[in-house]
């Protein structure tokens, strides 16, 4: 079963945005869990655009699930990282200027830094997976230097117009997670994904988990948070049916 994390940072955005105290990503956390999530993404930036320290320890204290903390490998929030324990840490590469996560982590030159990483969060109970390019080289990077998981870009293939194009963008995806699983790696896959083109990253088989975020919270602003989450669950359901007739 493919089950869904739901990434609430867009809630803190909205905060953000008048530099108050509502809405609280930690009560959207609540009401995604309560309609069906079965994990909450927050990313704790450098520059704290959105999710700030208060946030991660609330969504400690209230995450009944799985918390995943997104972050850079940069030692400020290795250590908050440690001191809060989420359950998976996703390290992503970071730059200030972006509007979002732009590309994956290059496992493979950044080797010996990522192995030390994944030594350091496994001694203090925490999984460790890397956002990465579907690609069989990061893969067998992110192996050998300890990752528990591995979650595939998914941002091209949903920002990809021409349709040819996307068809080989998720082909590549299918193969990235079908060789990551033979290998024993959990899988998940995120980025751009939305109620349209997640059905057919769901088909592969090989996928265990989905990390959304802006989609689920921009329709959350019209439906709610609960119908939003049950929206975006049925299609995964819908689609692992179809893959098991
Ligand atoms: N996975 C990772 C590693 C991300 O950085 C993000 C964006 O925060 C997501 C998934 C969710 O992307 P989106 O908000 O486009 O659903």
């Amino acid at each position: 079963m493919i089950t869904l994390n739901v990434n609430i940072d867009h809630v803190a955005t909205i905060r953000q945005a008048r530099g108050v105290s509502e809405p609280d990503p930690a009560a959207a956390a609540i009401l995604a869990e309560l309609a069906g999530a079965t994990g909450i993404v927050c990313h704790l930036r450098e520059d704290r655009r959105h999710i700030n320290d208060r946030d991660l320890i609330l969504l400690r204290e209230v995450t009944q699930t799985k918390l995943d903390l997104e972050m850079a490998a940069v030692d400020e929030i290795i250590d908050i990282a440690i001191a809060t324990k989420p359950d998976l840490v996703t390290i992503v590469p970071e730059k200030r200027e972006e509007l979002t996560t732009e590309g994956g982590l290059d496992v493979k030159n950044n080797f010996n830094r990522m192995k030390a990483l994944c030594s350091k969060m496994h001694d203090n109970g925490i999984e460790v997976s890397f956002f990465i390019e579907p690609s069989g080289e990061q893969i067998e990077y992110s192996i050998n230097a300890g990752a528990d998981m591995v979650e595939l870009h998914t941002g091209t293939y949903a920002n990809l117009a021409d349709e040819f194009q996307k068809s080989a963008e998720l082909y590549r995806i299918l193969l990235a997670a079908t060789s990551a699983a033979e290998l024993s790696l959990k899988v998940a896959a995120g980025h751009g994904l939305n109620y349209f083109n997640t059905q057919a990253v769901c088909v592969s088989g090989s996928i265990d988990e989905l990390s959304i975020g802006h989609a689920i919270i921009s329709r959350s602003v019209f439906v709610g948070i609960d119908r939003a989450v049950r929206d975006m669950i049925e299609l995964i359901r819908d689609a692992e049916l179809l893959i098991e007739r």
